[in-house]
């Protein structure tokens, strides 16, 4: 564990550490205070100093191939809420990989792997949950304490949530890959069910499957589409 009162993003430091030190797969680099926390696709991450957790796991999956990475981004989010669930009913995950209450995103997560000879090296698992904070500055984002109006002891948390992402991680790793797909897929919005979907144009659909590099499998009107990332928005009843 190594804990940085700041730091610009643990994704960043947990990253130069795999690279400057022989760090151990387990290891876990959390700060009270990011200032340039990373999001999917180049965005940003906010959270207030003290209130959530920001923290990146180091994994280190070299049994998983490349062409099945979104296999780790699926054990993580399981992990994740299965965990909130315990917590109070609701959650669900949006595809790819965030996680949802009632319309709105309570935790997203950010994977950067390094790759050598068709398998992953080492993974940093960046996680960032919306723990006490009050206010947001963006509409679609949410806080446990919004949901639940209970504040929360970070480091208990930490160690909860920890745990229930090693369990779903020692899953992947013994090969229990379909195991983790089902259960991912039942937590997923809009799966199996017909819902409003914006891909440039509103069309109604129906996610039928998730693939094992991440793509999307939607059935429409015209046929079955994959999706890569960011192709496909899911359209809320409030947006
Ligand atoms: C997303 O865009 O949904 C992913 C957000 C990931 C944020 C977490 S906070 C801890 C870790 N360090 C970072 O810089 N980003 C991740």
């Amino acid at each position: 564990m190594v804990f940085l009162p700041s730091c610009h993003s643990t994704n960043e430091y947990a990253n130069d550490l795999t690279k400057t030190s022989n760090a151990l797969e387990g290891t876990v680099v959390i700060t009270n205070n990011q200032m340039a926390g990373r999001g999917q696709m180049g965005n940003r991450w906010e959270a207030e100093p003290g209130e959530n957790l920001t923290f990146s796991i180091i994994l280190k999956p070299n049994f998983l191939k490349v062409e099945k990475q979104f296999l780790l981004t699926m054990a993580v989010a399981l992990g994740l809420v299965e965990y909130l669930n315990e917590l109070t009913a609701g959650f669900n995950l949006k595809w790819p990989n965030d996680i949802y209450f009632d319309g709105k995103k309570v935790a997203g997560i950010l994977i950067q792997n390094a790759i050598k000879s068709q398998y992953h090296e080492t993974s940093v698992v960046g996680i960032g949950l919306n723990v006490n904070q009050k206010d947001f500055s963006y509409p679609s984002a949410i806080s446990l304490y919004n949901i639940t109006g209970q504040q929360y002891g970070l480091q208990e948390m930490l160690e909860e949530v920890s745990y229930a992402i090693e369990k779903r991680y020692l899953q992947l790793k013994f090969g229990e890959t379909d195991l983790i797909k089902q259960d991912y897929l039942q937590h997923l919005l809009g799966f199996g069910t017909e819902r409003l979907y914006d891909d440039g144009k509103l069309f109604n659909g129906r996610i039928t499957d998730v693939l094992d590099n991440g793509l999307l499998e939607v059935e429409r009107n015209e046929g079955v589409r994959h999706y890569n990332f960011k192709e496909l928005k899911f359209v809320f009843g409030d947006s």
